[in-house]
Parts: structure tokens; sequence; C-alpha cells
């Protein structure tokens, strides 16, 4: 009788420090006209907020990751760039006081998309905002589907297309199934972005389990 083949399961865990080039590498090949981390930046992040970094490993390959920061969402509700809120992709500008964990990348590998590990970065971050009694999750996601719209509509009229269902945009697609909420568009938030052409859609994810008399807590097993 013949074994039935084992699919590789895909792991969720922590990002660690030895796993920055790799995901540098892979960063590149998703982004390729967008400036990528350093690996000083990236290792910075991972010193302001270890728990808030994550990664999807795949028979020992790092095949995604997200990043998140705490802030405080009233200093940033205007209007900003990507490079402000991340104090220009460090992370500087996290803010263990705030109750807001701020999703700052999020991204799968390209040929792997599909598959379900966007899905697993985004419960993980979900699981992270819980274990953390913070009140929701923010993102500004990119809309790369717009610039086939650009000449006709207007990027909230592109979005609310998506939100109605009438166009399938990659990214506010996928998050509008991971039950965000879509609350507008954020011009210039990555001028560089050609297929967003610099534009994002605000989204938020209240966790139906915050606690305004609990503290934030740190989760157990994560780094201090
Ligand atoms: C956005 C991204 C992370 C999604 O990752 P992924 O691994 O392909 O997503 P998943 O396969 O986990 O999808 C999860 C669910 O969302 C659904 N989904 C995915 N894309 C969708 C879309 N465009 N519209 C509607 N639903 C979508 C899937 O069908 C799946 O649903 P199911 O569980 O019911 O089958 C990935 O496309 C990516 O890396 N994009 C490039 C980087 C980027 O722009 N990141 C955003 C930065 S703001």
């Amino acid at each position: 009788m013949i074994a039935a083949m084992k699919k590789p399961a895909p792991l969720l865990r922590p990002t660690h420090p030895d796993d920055v080039p790799a995901l540098i590498a892979l960063q590149r090949r998703v982004y390729p006209y967008i400036p990528h981390w350093t690996e000083k930046k990236f290792h910075n992040q991972l010193e302001v907020f270890p728990q808030g970094q994550i990664m999807v490993e795949l028979e020992g390959r790092p095949v995604g990751c997200a990043g998140s920061m705490i802030v405080s969402w009233d200093e940033w509700a205007g209007p900003h760039t990507w490079k402000e809120i991340t104090a220009s992709g460090t992370f500087d500008n996290h803010n263990p006081e705030g109750h807001t964990l701020y999703g700052a990348e999020v991204f799968v590998d390209p040929d792997l998309r599909g598959h379900g590990l966007g899905h697993l970065l985004y419960e993980g971050r979900k699981a992270l905002c819980r274990a953390m009694n913070l009140k929701r999750i923010i993102a500004c996601g990119r809309l790369p589907g717009y610039h086939k719209h650009a000449d006709t509509l207007t990027p909230e009229q592109y979005a609310q297309k998506v939100v109605w269902g009438d166009f399938r945009d990659p990214v506010l697609g996928f998050q509008l199934h991971e039950g965000f909420h879509y609350c507008g568009v954020i011009e210039g938030y990555i001028p560089e972005d050609k297929e967003s052409l610099g534009n994002a859609s605000l989204i938020v994810w209240l966790n139906p389990d915050y606690d305004p008399a609990r503290p934030t807590l740190i989760p157990e097993g994560a780094p201090s």
C-alpha cells in the first residue's frame, strides 16, 4: 500500500533576526518598484516591537510576513504617509500607550498566493490584538487595481466599487474578506506605488473582546 502524501503545513511564527535577509529578498520580489526595507530598519522593527512581527514558513522557507506596531490613533487619523507613520520604516513611532494595532505591512510570496497564507497572517494579527487587549486593528491598504480605472474613476469611486462587489482588488478585496471595514481613501500614502497611484484604503477591524477596563497585556511567551 502506498502511504498517502502529506501536504506540508505552513507555520505561523514570530519573525526572528535570522529571517531578515530572506524576508527582504522576498519583499523585493513582491514590490519590484517600491523601496524595500533595509536590514537595519527591519532589525529596528524587531527591537521596538518584537510581538508585532510575524511570518509564515513553509518547508523551512519564509513565504510571507506581517509587520505591526501600536499607535495612538487620534494622533494619526488625519492624512499621513506610510513613511511618516512608520518613522521611515523603523517603527520608532511604536507607542505602547496606544490602543490601536497598526498594520504596517503584509505580503505573501507571489507564487503562493490564494493558498490561505495571507489569512494565516491576518489571523495571527487578530490573535495578537485580542491577546494584548487592544481596541482594533487599523491599516492603510494598497489599491493595486486602481491604475486600470484611474482615467474614469477617483480612488474613492474605485474603492466603493470594490466594496460593492463590482471590482475585485487584490488587496482591498482580501482585507474585506478578512472582516475589515472600509473607511475611506488616503492619497499619497506610498507615492512610489504606481499600481495604486499612491492611494491607500483606510480599513479597520474592531476587537470584539476589547475591555477598556483592562490594561494592555504582553502576550505570554512573547519576548518582553
Ligand atoms: C494581499 C495578500 C497578502 C493576500 O494573501 P493570500 O495568501 O493570497 O490570501 P489568502 O489566500 O490567504 O486569502 C484569504 C481569503 O481571502 C480571499 N481573497 C483573497 N484575495 C481576494 C480578493 N482580491 N478579493 C476577495 N477575496 C479575496 C481568498 O479567497 C481567501 O478566502 P477563503 O479562505 O474563503 O478561500 C497577497 O495578495 C499579497 O501579498 N499581495 C501583495 C503585497 C501587498 O500589496 N500587500 C498589501 C500591503 S497594504
